[in-house]
């Protein structure tokens, strides 16, 4: 019998997770190879890329006016109910990248060096960032695929900014809940994309199936991450960590007006509430992480 999953909020208690933290630093070691700090890299991601780019693939049919891309990328400017929804999934996936990019740039710059870092979490930490900044590379891979090769990484308004390099510097008992449910709407987001690709992208199977190699990249590292940042919250935080997807969801995903166009933000909040691991593909779990509290032990 495959196995079972649990409820990524099901309760653990302080050993295990003193084991898993140790289990997951086995597992994220392997899993990105060496970590290369100056260049916020790791060795098997960057391969992985590479191994992409030296088998491009492209559009059978090319976008038919790629400046509609470029004036609604960073800000909407266009009605959205104007847009094509290839372009509406396009401009949706950079600002949702831009987000976990500006999250990470505050999160690098406070976070201890590897050779600095006084704890196994924060080693953790660390390699966690460094995956992070593959997603985003991998995300411009994805919108090179569709021909948009002049994207630009933009800053988010200042005051967003700020709020992005405020969150790291908080307290853990402040910040585990919502780092938790920021990597759990990753992976429901990721979800939900991977489905939006079948219905996009029907008349251009190449194109397809490469967003969704690309985007399993990142999924397969945002189900760790779900588990990884779970693993930082006892019995209370958990309870205060369901509470929030809700809110947590609705706001962000108001920020991105290609969202209510694309998505049933409804059924994402759904689903993360309800997330247990049981549906993702059987690869992706071998080659993913899931803290031992979530699984059912024969
Ligand atoms: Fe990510
Ligand atoms: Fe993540």
């Amino acid at each position: 019998m495959p196995t079972q999953y649990l409820s990524i909020f099901t309760a653990s208690n302080a050993q295990q997770r003193k084991k898993n933290f140790e289990d997951y630093w086995v597992f994220t070691q392997q899993h990105g190879g060496e970590l290369f700090e100056t260049e916020k890299d790791l060795a098997k991601k960057r391969q992985r890329l590479k191994d992409f780019q030296d088998n491009p693939v492209k559009l059978q049919t090319p976008l038919k006016d790629p400046e509609i891309f470029y004036r609604n990328y960073v800000e909407m400017q266009d009605d959205p109910k104007s847009l094509d929804k290839m372009t509406l999934m396009l401009t949706a996936i950079y600002k949702f990248a831009r987000h976990e990019w500006v999250g990470i740039k505050g999160a690098w710059e406070v976070s201890p060096t590897m050779a600095d870092a006084p704890t196994l979490e924060a080693r953790i930490s660390r390699i966690h960032l460094a995956e992070e900044f593959c997603h985003v590379r991998l995300f411009d891979e994805m919108l090179k695929t569709c021909g948009l090769d002049k994207v630009e990484w933009v800053p988010l308004s200042p005051w967003k900014e700020k709020v992005y390099e405020f969150f790291p510097k908080l307290p853990p008992f402040l910040l585990n809940a919502p780092a938790f449910i920021t990597e759990l709407m990753g992976v429901t987001f990721y979800l939900h994309l991977h489905k939006l690709f079948d219905e996009v992208l029907v008349d251009e199977p190449e194109v397809r199936d490469r967003l969704k190699a690309l985007l399993d990249e990142i999924t397969i590292d945002e189900v760790a991450h779900v588990g990884q940042r779970r693993n930082f919250i006892g019995s209370t935080g958990i309870e205060v960590s369901k509470m929030l997807v809700k809110p947590f969801y609705t706001w962000f995903f108001n920020d991105i007006p290609e969202v209510a166009e694309l998505f049933d933000v409804k059924q994402m909040i759904k689903d993360g509430i309800a997330f247990d691991f049981n549906n993702l593909p059987s690869d992706m779990i071998e080659r993913s992480w899931i803290p031992s509290y979530c699984k059912v032990t024969a």
